[in-house]
């Protein structure tokens, strides 16, 4: 076991087609669900000999950060490249897609029935060279919600693999727990005003309507890159998670920040609330406890 900070916990599974844990998975749930991000030191997604030239940023379409497969069997997004290129390329992402899978089940079985496997993405690109607006900024700490795409409280799991070729970690910074960070942050969100939700869903700005708990969600994460004492000040670690290692993490629970690195993979799950062993502690059921409202 490698020794880390509490909110990094590291696991010793070496392979995409692990043994289930005798506990049916419930101790590695409960750390998921407790904010942690669970650190696979020892898996690493191998690129084929022939899949060796994927490791370069040129196959990036324009100025987009990911190349993306959204669903099993679907063309691959973002990139640039002949035919059979992009056939290669979709293969690699669709194999670690498949490995991503196969291992999220097999190590919470009890996430199976509720689970859906969103976009995998494959981000060739330097993240230190990233040039954005604040709120476009990951190298900000963050928990993820996504403005055009509500999730009315289900959940977002983000599996990552570092694929670096040469030695560089990603290296990320990984803040405070959930609930404190809605204790300094909630208070200067404002309430949505009424008819916004219809009126998003009726322009197509969301593709389903936003509920209250996704425009609290948008505040969080806006109000936490806004402010730049905060980002400085607030508790955090500094993370190098180093090539050939794997990680998972509640995305929009886990306050996070990408500081650099190259070429990572990365699958999004999402997961009912009615999967979760510790619901209380899920960023729905610590904002409705704060608010005293019902969100979602
Ligand atoms: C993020 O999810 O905010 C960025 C993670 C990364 O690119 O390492
Ligand atoms: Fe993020």
């Amino acid at each position: 076991m490698i020794n880390t900070s509490p909110s990094i916990q590291s696991i010793s599974v070496d392979h995409w087609k692990p043994n289930i844990p005798s506990d049916g998975g419930i101790e590695l749930a409960r750390k998921l669900e407790s904010g942690g991000v669970l650190f696979l030191p020892r898996l690493s997604f191998d690129l084929e000999p022939e899949e060796q030239k994927f490791l370069d940023s040129r196959w990036l379409e324009g100025k987009t950060k990911n190349l993306s497969l959204e669903k099993e069997e679907a063309l691959i997004q973002g990139a640039l490249g002949s035919e059979s290129e992009l056939e290669g390329l979709g293969k690699m992402v669709g194999r670690f897609r498949t490995n991503a899978i196969h291992l999220v089940r097999t190590l919470f079985p009890s996430y199976v029935a509720g689970l859906r496997p969103g976009r995998t993405s494959y981000r060739p690109a330097q993240v230190e060279n990233r040039k954005t607006s604040w709120r476009k900024d990951d190298s900000r700490l963050h928990v993820d919600a996504f403005p055009s795409r509500p999730t009315q409280g289900e959940r977002i799991l983000r599996l990552f693999a570092n694929i670096h070729p040469a030695g560089s970690p990603r290296v990320w910074r990984v803040g405070e727990p959930f609930e404190d960070l809605c204790h300094r942050m909630l208070p200067r969100v404002s309430r949505p005003w009424p008819g916004s939700a219809w009126c998003l869903a009726a322009l197509g700005i969301t593709k389903t309507r936003r509920s209250e708990y996704d425009h609290l969600m948008l505040g969080l994460h806006d109000e936490m890159k806004r402010d730049t004492d905060y980002q400085r000040d607030c508790p955090q670690i500094q993370f190098d998670f180093p090539p050939d290692s794997t990680w998972l993490c509640f995305s929009d629970q886990t306050s996070h920040a990408a500081m650099s690195g190259q070429y990572m993979l990365e699958q999004t799950f999402h997961l009912p609330m009615r999967s979760l062993y510790v619901p209380e502690l899920s960023p729905l059921r610590v904002l409705e406890r704060l608010t005293g409202r019902k969100l979602a």
